[in-house]
This record gives structure tokens, C-alpha cells and sequence, in this order.
């Protein structure tokens, strides 16, 4: 499709006419606090507040730094923290509730869910929820099944919400509640006394399905369901073979979600459908997966609906919450809601109706030739905005880093299906590009309302996705066959995983013992989503095969034929890269892009992120992978952290793209930044997390403000 568009391009700037100042009357009211993740319902990351701007961002300085202490090797802390009435409240890698002094950094108080468990590994949290009705005011979030709601004074839980101040997330989902696995790492929108929640549940079968839920703020009582895999008799059934709704998952929002208040309309994006990457199990376009999903916010009925990819096998889950706007057709603003995508696209519907406002094109893409797999014959392609990552990994493009990473990787790349967006999975590998993690990825973008202009990060990582085949079901009752079947799609057939994403599990018995790895296959965290369904006979074979390696036989019979039961399963996620750990494609491996909604052009693109290693052999300028979203401000300044490697928090001038100003924090701010005022003075905060891409983990949340 498109060619590189390396380097910067600030053509459109020209060709837009673009106008910082004039035209647009810019928000009507409000942008001043951060109450509310993403700084508002409608989620565009926006603040009016000007006191830090683009002639005095260069003084910006450490005003306080708040380490939570909660980091471990791998941890992650992609909170975006909200501030209310002068109390920060925000989350540490461990997901334990903090609540500080904004203004000083200061505890208040902390709220442990994990109730004196270890936390072994990755738990993500994106945000929290705050909500008040006279003097109740209370703060909501999940770890692990669990949707609490905490006194915002105290941090207590609030005992008549839910069962002892909680809600089981795995209750009132239509299948056993014992047997699913899950969580939010990403707060709902508050509507009247509603509170409406997505969910993440694991991306290969058995999966959880992933139902819109409103809760009542107060009470904890289930309010109203949206089917996301519709139940016979519901709008979307005959997408899907017809007992799917019974055993399939997935066509989850765990991105998180927007709202049209005045509307009363919420805006829901979704992902696929598990097992993500072979749907033979699921023949048909699957909707609500992989859709934007307007539902009245009251009652959660559909009003409409896009669906961006038809029985998705890549993984192209819709992966942040789309940002309400305004934008201008034919000299009126129109009010709209635009939704970023992992492939490097953005969709702009006119709110009310999902009318398209820029055109979308269904093209004939290619036919599986996989066993039992019938992908779409169409899928649509938005023909503006201009896509804002690199669509095809052409030889061309192979890193030119040495002669002999080059070498290496066109060798690989001509062993493998490559042919841009909506190439089949395959046997022997297909290149997808961008890749899993986008794209666009769960920063999400900024909106300005003052210039229509969209920005977004962006990361231009191929990743190789490659089907093997599962062992027959007679190999299956033993611990080793146990093991292929439900583990080796993320740990490898090997056990050597897919380091850091999913650990090798190769002598896992000398960190733990067999019954804590049985619990870790039982309970899952962070990505890997527990196996609450499997037999306790079945995960002791398991976990003996893999800390002593004896494979035990199990007395239960064969498992009889199960529809989850697939042919084909993935050999990991595994990034494509160059021999020595480099992308293998030729930079910018990671961009920041503005975009004018109103036009539908690209008006700067910058590369961003280094490898300090890199930059100090001269190849500086790179980009990087990057995640964590940006925001922008009245000042003019557009702030954001997020590149993996560099560990930076950078200040750009938002008409730009100049760098104005950067710092390097504790650990990669991984995260969304929130900006707020108290007593005067502005403050901009990033949690610094780091943990990505093997990079080194922190637990601080640092704030900064002029001098
Ligand atoms: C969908 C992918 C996936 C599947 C399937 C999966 N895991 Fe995991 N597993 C992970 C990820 C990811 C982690 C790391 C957790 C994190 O950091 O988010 C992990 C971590 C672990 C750990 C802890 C490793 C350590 O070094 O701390 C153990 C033990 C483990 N898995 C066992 C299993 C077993 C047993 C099964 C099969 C019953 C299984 N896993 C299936 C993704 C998966």
C-alpha cells in the first residue's frame, strides 16, 4: 500500500494551510483537572491549562518523585493517575491503590488487594475511576477478577458494594464463574449511576466472553449486559457458527471505552475473538469482535456499529479508546469519534449515526490455505487519513544496521507469507507489520480541539506469526501432553518461550516448587491468563513435567472432542529481528504523528525514540518501540513519555514537532501523562515504569512543574 514516509514530512503543514490560532472557538469549558482517565470522558487527552508552555517548558524541573517501591524484575505501571480536590490517586506494578498529596507527593493511604500473596509477575493497570454523590465519594478499579470500590477518603473498601466492598467479575458471564479468568486493566466511563466496564480475558480458548457490563456505582448490582458474541436471537448471531456463544471468547473491550454524555452514548471499542490467530472453530465475519460499538449508555442497546477487521486471525484488536471530537465539514463542526488502529489507521464516523467521514473501501484480500479456515473474501481500508505506520515490510525496507544483519534478515524474509495487511497466518510464517503491539497501541492518541489536529505514537515492529500444529488428542492425558496442548502456545513447545513477553519456563523448578507453579497455571497474572478449568490432577501432571520433568499419565480418560479443541496454535509472539536483538526492519521504529482530522493529512511525522547504545555508535534518530500516549495543552506543548529504551519525557511544540524540552526518568514512562493545577501551579505527572521490551523496571511517579 503506502511507501515510507521517512524522514519527517511537514509537506502537509504547507498543503493544510494549517492555522494554530484562529477559526476554531477551541473547547467550550472545562479541561482544567485530570478527574478522569485520558483527562475526560470523551478521552482526547487535552488540558487548557497554559502555565507550562512552549516558551518556558525548557524550566521545567522535578517537583516531586514518589517511589512506590513496588517494583520487581519485569514489572510494568502504565497507570495514567487522575487527581481530585488536591489527591492524586494512581496505581504501583504490584496494583496496590495509592492516593498522594498532588501538590507534594506525599502517602495518604494505599489499598493492597493482594491480600498477602506474592505477586509474581506482571499485573497491569491503566487507570482508575472516581466517582461521588454528596459525601460518598469512592474510587473504582479491578485486580485480578475483582472490580473494588474504596472510600477515596480512607481507602477502605465500601462494604455494601458488591460482597465485602468488591464485585466478582466472573459472575453473571452465562458460564461457570470458577472456570474463567477475568480482569480490567482499563477503567469504564461513569454514566449517571452507572459504571460501565470492558474486561481482558484471555486471547486463546477457554477464553471468558467479553461482555459489556454496567454496574451500579453504589450497590455493585449488574445493571445491563451488551453480548459482544451475540446469544441466539440477537443482531449479529448468524455471524458465528451457532452454539459459539457457548464456548467462545474474546471480543473483549480492553482498551477502554469513551462517553458522549450529553448523548448518553458510549463508545466501545473491542478486540477479536479467541483463539486469535486460527478461527476454524468460529467460521463467519464474528461480530462484535474487532468493532466500534455505539450502545445507549442507559440501557445498552446498540444504536450502531463498524467493524474494522471481519473474523480476525492477526490480533488486530481496536487497542485504545476512541477520541471524541469535532471536526470540520463543509464550514459546520461536526461532532465525531475517531478511533486509532494496530495497523496504523484512523476511522472518523459522525457520532450520532457511524456515517464514515472519510471514505472506506472494502478490498478483496486473500484466501486462507490452512486447513478449516475461511477468512473474509472484503475487509475495509480507510482511504484517509493516510496511514500513519509503514503498511508493507518490502525487501527494501530490511535493516541496513551491518551488512550482515542485512543479509540475515532478507534471507528470512523471503522464507515467509509477506504481503502487508490481511496476509494469511500461515505454516511457514507471515509478516505482520506493523505488528501486534500496532501501530497505534493503548496510549491512544490526543485530540486538540483548538486546530482538529489528532496525534498519536506509533510503533513500526514486524512480528512473525507462525501456525503449528497441536498434538493429537491421544498424545494429550499426561503432563507433557497436557503441557503442548494448553502452555506451549505462549512457552513454546521447547519451553523456552518468547523472552521477555512470555518467560521460558526451562528450569522452573529451581524458582518454584511444583505446587506454586500449579497455582500460577490455576490463577494466571498479568498476561497469562489462568487455567481455572483444568482438573487438579491435570495441572499437578503439568506442573511435575515442568519442574522435574517427568511426564505422568493422568487416569481421566482422553478429553472427549471439544469445539475449543484447535488444529493449529501459534510457536509464540515472536518480534522479527535482526541477529543481534535490532529491529529487522530499516528505521523509524517508532514515530509521533499529528493529523488533521479535518483534512485527513499528515501534518509532521518525527522518529521517536533511541537506543542509547546506537546513538552512541552515531545512529541517533532512530525511533523505538514506544508505549504510553501523549498529551497536549493550551501552551501549546504536547508532553509525552513512552519510548521503551531512552527512558525519556519529552516536550514537543505541538504545531511542530520540535523537541522543546526532555528529560530522562527512572524507568520508561510507559504510561499517559495527567497535567493539573493546584494553588496556582501547574504540575505534569508520568508514572515511570519502564518493564518493556526487556528494559529495566521502576515503581516511580514523578511530577514537574516550572521553578
Ligand atoms: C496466552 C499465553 C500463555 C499461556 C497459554 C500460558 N502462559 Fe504461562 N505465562 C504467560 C506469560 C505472559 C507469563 C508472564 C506473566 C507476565 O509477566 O505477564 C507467564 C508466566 C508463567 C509462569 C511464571 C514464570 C516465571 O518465571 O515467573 C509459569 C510457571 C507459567 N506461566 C506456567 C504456565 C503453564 C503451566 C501454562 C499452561 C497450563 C501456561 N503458563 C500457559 C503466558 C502464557
Amino acid at each position: 500500500m503506502s511507501r515510507s514516509c521517512y524522514p519527517v514530512i511537514l509537506l502537509g503543514l504547507l498543503l493544510t494551510g494549517f492555522s494554530p490560532k484562529h477559526e476554531r472557538a477551541g473547547p467550550r469549558t472545562g479541561y482544567r483537572d485530570w478527574k478522569v482517565y485520558c483527562g475526560g470522558p470523551d478521552r482526547i487527552r487535552y488540558s487548557a491549562l497554559a502555565q507550562i508552555n512552549r516558551d518556558n517548558v525548557r524550566q521545567l524541573q522535578a517537583a516531586w518523585t514518589f517511589d512506590t517501591g513496588d517494583a520487581f524484575e519485569g514489572s510494568e505501571m502504565q497507570c495514567n493517575p487522575i487527581i481530585v480536590d488536591g489527591v492524586l490517586y494512581a496505581t504501583t506494578p504490584k496494583l496496590r491503590v495509592i492516593a498522594l498529596d498532588a501538590a507534594r507527593g506525599s502517602l495518604r493511604w494505599s489499598f493492597d488487594p493482594n491480600e498477602g500473596r506474592k505477586v509474581f509477575s506482571k499485573a497491569r493497570n491503566r487507570g482508575l475511576t472516581y466517582w461521588e454523590h454528596g459525601k460518598d465519594k469512592r474510587i473504582y478499579f479491578a485486580a485480578r477478577h475483582y472490580l473494588y470500590s474504596l472510600d477515596a477518603r480512607t481507602g477502605e473498601p465500601v462494604t455494601h458494594f458488591g460482597k465485602s466492598g468488591r464485585v466478582d467479575l466472573r459472575e453473571g458471564l452465562g458460564r461457570e464463574p470458577a472456570t474463567l479468568t477475568i480482569s480490567a486493566t482499563t477503567p469504564g466511563v461513569v454514566y449517571k449511576n452507572l459504571l460501565i466496564l470492558g474486561s481482558i480475558v484471555s486471547e486463546s480458548l477457554p477464553a471468558a466472553p467479553g461482555d459489556i457490563r454496567a454496574y451500579d456505582l453504589r450497590t455493585g448490582r449488574l445493571r445491563w449486559t451488551f453480548h459482544t458474541i451475540p446469544h441466539p436471537g440477537e443482531l449479529g448471531y448468524e455471524t458465528w457458527p451457532k452454539d459459539a456463544w457457548k464456548y467462545i471468547g474474546g471480543a473483549n473491550n480492553w482498551a477502554g471505552m469513551s462517553l458522549d454524555e450529553k448523548r448518553g452514548l458510549v463508545f466501545v471499542p473491542t478486540g477479536s475473538a479467541a483463539f486469535d490467530f486460527y478461527g476454524a472453530n468460529r467460521a463467519g465475519d464474528n461480530l462484535f469482535a474487532n468493532s466500534l460499538i455505539a450502545l445507549k449508555a442507559d440501557t445498552g442497546k446498540r444504536v450502531w456499529h463498524f467493524q474494522a477487521v471481519r473474523h480476525d486471525v492477526w490480533d488486530r484488536d481496536f487497542p485504545a479508546p476512541p477520541n471524541l471530537v469535532a471536526v470540520k465539514r463543509g464550514g459546520r463542526l461536526v461532532d465525531a469519534v475517531a478511533q486509532i488502529t494496530k495497523s496504523g489507521h484512523v476511522y472518523v464516523f459522525e457520532r450520532e449515526t457511524g456515517t464514515a467521514l472519510f471514505q472506506i473501501e472494502y478490498r478483496r484480500v486473500p484466501p486462507s490455505e490452512v486447513d478449516g479456515e475461511v477468512l473474509a473474501e472484503t475487509q475495509p481500508v480507510p482511504l484517509l487519513p493516510p496511514p500513519f505506520a509503514r503498511q508493507v515490510f518490502n525487501e527494501d525496507m530490511v535493516t541496513k544496521r551491518t551488512v550482515q544483519a542485512h543479509d540475515d534478515v532478507l534471507q528470512r524474509l523471503r522464507t515467509l507469507r509477506n504481503g502487508g495487511q490481511f496476509t494469511p497466518p500461515s505454516r511457514e510464517g507471515t509478516v505482520i507489520f506493523p505488528g501486534f503491539d500496532g501501530g497505534g497501541e493503548w496510549g491512544g492518541a490526543a485530540f486538540d480541539p483548538e486546530t482538529s489536529l489528532l496525534y498519536v505514537n506509533s510503533n513500526e515492529m514486524a512480528w512473525v506469526l507462525r501456525l503449528v500444529e497441536r498434538p493429537p488428542a491421544k498424545a494429550r492425558p499426561s503432563g507433557q501432553g497436557l503441557y503442548l496442548q494448553y502452555c506451549a502456545s505462549c512457552h513454546r513447545e521447547d519451553r523456552r518461550g518468547t523472552p521477555p513477553e512470555f518467560p521460558s519456563l526451562i528450569g522452573i523448578g529451581e524458582k518454584y516448587t511444583a505446587s506454586e507453579v500449579s497455582r500460577i497455571a490455576v490463577e494466571g497474572g498479568g498476561r497469562m491468563s489462568g487455567f481455572a478449568h483444568l482438573k487438579g490432577e491435570a495441572v499437578r501432571a503439568i506442573a511435575d513435567y515442568l519442574t522435574t520433568g517427568k511426564d505422568t499419565e493422568i487416569s481421566g480418560e482422553a478429553a472427549a472432542p471439544s469445539p475449543i479443541d484447535l488444529k493449529y496454535s501459534i510457536d509464540g509472539y515472536n518480534k522479527f529481528l535482526d541477529p543481534d536483538g535490532y529491529p529487522a526492519v530499516e528505521p523509524p521504529w517508532g514515530t509521533l504523528n499529528a493529523i488533521n482530522l479535518d483534512t485527513g493529512e499528515i501534518v509532521w511525522k518525527i522518529p521517536f525514540g533511541e537506543f542509547p547504545e546506537l546513538v552512541e555508535k552515531g545512529m541517533g534518530n532512530t525511533g523505538s518501540e514506544n508505549y504510553g500516549g501523549p498529551v497536549v495543552t493550551a501552551g501549546g506543548v504536547l508532553f509525552i513519555g513512552a519510548t521503551n529504551h531512552d527512558k525519556k519525557f519529552h516536550a514537543f511544540d505541538k504545531s511542530t514537532g520540535e523537541l522543546l524540552w526532555e528529560t530522562v526518568l527512572p524507568a520508561a514512562g510507559n504510561a499517559t501523562p495527567a497535567t493539573y493545577e493546584i494553588g496556582g501551579r501547574q504540575f505534569v505527572v508520568i508514572a515511570a515504569g519502564g518493564g518493556k521490551s526487556g528494559a529495566h523496571s521502576g515503581g516511580s511517579y514523578v511530577a514537574f512543574a516550572l521553578p
